[in-house]
């Protein structure tokens, strides 16, 4: 039977997860793809989840409801279990703003398999980048349930790594998270 170990061998490395958590604009998906290149670029064998690829198809049917977030990060956490047993690092970036969906997704990896990163940035700045014009249709109320304005975040409290992107560019962010790779020996 091939394990998981034998997986990690073939692919020359450790496989984990990176957990991205945080507000919408806070920066999750510039940084994970930014993490992602460099890693690939290492050679190291990844994935990216994110909305463009999940809530388009595995999660297509799930809304902002509070059940349906819980549903979606359950669901995002057996894939990425999976990919962590196919040796893989897998990436994922999803607001996932329910502390205790993000605590059941950690207790099914082991201890060093899950590395929680939170994209930390004020609400007030997200509305400002609003990048996609949600903030505002958020405000004028033609989208209901929308995370820091009419559905609540609970930030982490104990993160592997806290990622302030409202003082930080986005270059000095991404070594922030190679760095701690580095320091803990998920890559050499
Ligand atoms: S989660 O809460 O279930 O983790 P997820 O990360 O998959 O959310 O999706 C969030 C993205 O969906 C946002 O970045 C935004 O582009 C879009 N979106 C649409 N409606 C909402 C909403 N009501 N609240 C938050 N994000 C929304």
């Amino acid at each position: 039977m091939v394990k998981k170990e034998d997986r990690q061998k073939l692919h020359g490395h450790k496989s984990f997860v990176l957990w991205f958590t945080g507000l919408s604009g806070s920066g999750k998906s510039t940084l994970a793809n930014k993490v992602e290149e460099i890693l690939h670029g290492f050679g190291i064998s990844t994935y990216l989840l994110d909305g463009d690829n999940i809530r388009f198809g595995l999660n297509r049917g799930l809304g902002f409801s509070e059940d349906d977030r819980k549903e979606n990060i359950r669901r995002i956490g057996e894939v990425s279990k999976l990919f962590v047993d196919s040796g893989i690092v897998a990436i994922t970036s999803f607001i996932s703003p329910f502390k205790e969906d993000r605590k059941s997704v950690r207790k099914l990896l082991m201890n060093d398999e899950f590395i929680e990163i939170y994209t930390k940035c004020s609400v007030e700045a997200c509305e400002v980048r609003d990048p996609k014009g949600l903030y505002k249709k958020a405000r004028s109320g033609e989208i209901s349930h929308f995370t820091g304005i009419s559905s609540p975040y609970e930030p982490p409290s104990n993160p592997e790594i806290v990622i302030d992107t409202e003082i930080t560019s986005i270059e000095d962010c991404t070594n922030e998270i190679i760095n701690y790779l580095r320091i803990n020996k998920y890559i050499s």
